[in-house]
């Protein structure tokens, strides 16, 4: 099944309950939430109190990219403020401390996951890849929206989907950066089911039609 996660990135952040609820009556599947802390990525968004004031605006799935430094500091309390799911990248910690930071995700009762950046290998989910129920493979540099598709992240894509269908194939696999309904027909060929777009959903006037658009693409 295809799930279409749209990145609040790119809404209009003023009246965001409106725009998560026209994504929702869009057909959407998760809101994608990008957390940003200026260090590990050169940007900055927005974090805890903005996670929680939309836990209360709405009952979708919310599903959050964690692009910060140690994410351990900060697992359970992106739980606690009414995450569904919560994504750590695999370059931000030692393997033991996010090994030790998906176990926290889980002991909250949430579902958990790890991202892997452009330059990051498939092999670096090794670690992790019975933990997951998600992993999440960057197809730009994380830390802006807007930017084009990394074609050459299609391989990682197939790899990924390839190692995940060994030992955890319940496992989904999320493509983020540059989707639009080219690019998504070429994930999904590749196997991701899961797809993010910012600019391709919240940049479009008619919402429902631009989800619809990437889900049949
Ligand atoms: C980038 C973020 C993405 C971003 C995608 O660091 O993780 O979720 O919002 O934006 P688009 O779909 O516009 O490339
Ligand atoms: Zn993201």
């Amino acid at each position: 099944m295809i799930k279409i996660a749209p990145s609040i990135l790119a809404a209009d952040l003023s009246r965001l309950a409106a725009e998560v609820e026209e994504i929702r009556l869009g057909g959407a599947d998760y809101v994608h939430f990008d957390v940003m802390d200026g260090c590990f990525v050169p940007n900055i968004s927005f974090g805890l109190p903005v996670l929680k004031s939309l836990r209360r605006a709405t009952e979708m799935f919310l599903d959050v990219h964690l692009m910060i430094d140690r994410p351990l500091r900060y697992a359970e309390r992106f739980c606690d403020a009414g995450a569904d799911l919560v994504n750590v990248h695999v370059e931000a910690d030692s393997e033991e401390n996010i090994l030790a930071a998906l176990r926290r995700i889980r002991s909250k009762g949430k579902k958990c996951g790890v991202t892997l950046k452009p330059a990051t290998p498939a092999d670096a989910l090794k670690p992790y890849l019975g933990l997951v129920d998600l992993v999440l493979v960057m197809t730009v540099e994380p830390g802006f929206g807007g930017q084009s598709f990394m074609t050459d992240m299609l391989d990682k894509v197939r790899a990924v989907r390839a190692m995940l269908d060994e030992v955890n194939p319940s496992c989904d696999v999320e493509v983020d950066g540059g989707i639009v309904p080219e690019t998504a027909a070429a994930a999904k060929a590749a196997g991701a089911n899961v797809l993010v777009a910012g600019s391709a959903v919240f940049g479009k006037q008619d919402r429902a039609a631009a989800i619809r658009s990437l889900r049949e693409s």
